[in-house]
């Protein structure tokens, strides 16, 4: 079974779409994945038979996957941006926020959200949900501890109004855990939710096809209400955003007119 037969089973097996992910960086990861399972080089039909048989075996190809390194206020310097400009406008607009962190691996990214919400609009609910493909990294988002590397952007403040510090971890606060909601979701088969102010998908869209791409900012398009607002990673890019109904507010923010 060549490669292309590999990823039509998994299609099958596992409602996984591969063909959407970029080919030679993906075949590379699984490449050496298969090594170090001690797979022969180049036997994809046994390696998918692996993946079927043998649990661990899948939940390692998953996380071949799902790249899911992920920290607080990642590119600092975007959020003080969202914090000085995106918010504002949206509250202007609205009183209560419904926001999605799309792929939001370990959930650092929709409690630091959350974060500057508390700060903004004490007392106020938003709707803030977290999504992603990997179920057992969003158990870890809804238990909420962190190393020192994945809050090193947190102020000193923030550190002491959210966190609890438990050994060498940092443990949020059941306050601020309680505004996120998590659910599983994979971006390239599940359906999307409307009425979004905010969608925040980040560094995650680097690792599938053009194609893939594109069908997904068309999905975030029509999932923003008006005046909504979606949030790209420090390396992503969105090149035909006007053709699609956005306005570039700054590198990694698009506004839906
Ligand atoms: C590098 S993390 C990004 C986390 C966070 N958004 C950030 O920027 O820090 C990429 C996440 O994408 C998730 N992912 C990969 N493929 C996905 C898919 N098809 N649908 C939803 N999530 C996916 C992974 O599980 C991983 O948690």
């Amino acid at each position: 079974m060549n490669f292309l037969g590999f990823k039509e089973k998994v299609k099958s097996s596992f409602n996984l779409d591969l063909n959407a992910y970029k080919e030679r960086q993906l075949k590379r990861r699984i490449d050496s994945l298969m090594v170090k399972l001690n797979q022969d080089a180049g036997n994809y039909y046994s390696f998918w038979k692996l993946l079927v048989a043998d649990r661990g075996a899948y939940m390692h190809f998953l996380d071949t996957l799902t790249i899911n390194v992920s920290e607080f206020f990642r590119d600092k310097s975007m959020f003080n941006f969202l914090e000085e400009k995106v918010f504002p406008l949206l509250l202007a607009k609205r009183k209560v926020l419904k926001i999605w962190s799309a792929a939001c691996s370990s959930g650092a990214e929709p409690y630091s959200l959350a974060i500057i919400l508390d700060e903004m609009t004490p007392g106020y609910r938003h709707l803030i949900e977290g999504s992603d493909i990997d179920r057992n990294i969003l158990q870890a988002a809804a238990y909420g501890r962190y190393s020192h590397e994945q809050v090193r952007n947190v102020s000193r403040l923030r550190l002491e109004n959210y966190f609890n510090k438990e050994g060498s971890l940092y443990v949020l606060k059941d306050s601020i855990k309680r505004k996120v909601s998590f659910r599983q979701h994979d971006l390239l088969l599940s359906p999307f939710g409307m009425g979004y102010d905010l969608i925040a998908c980040r560094n995650v869209t680097i690792y599938f096809t053009r194609e893939a791409q594109e069908n997904l900012n068309i999905k975030f398009y029509r999932a923003l209400n008006h005046g909504g607002v979606l949030f790209i990673g420090a390396s992503e890019m969105i090149f035909n955003y006007h053709e699609l109904g956005f306005e570039k507010m700054a590198s990694c923010f698009y506004l839906k007119k």
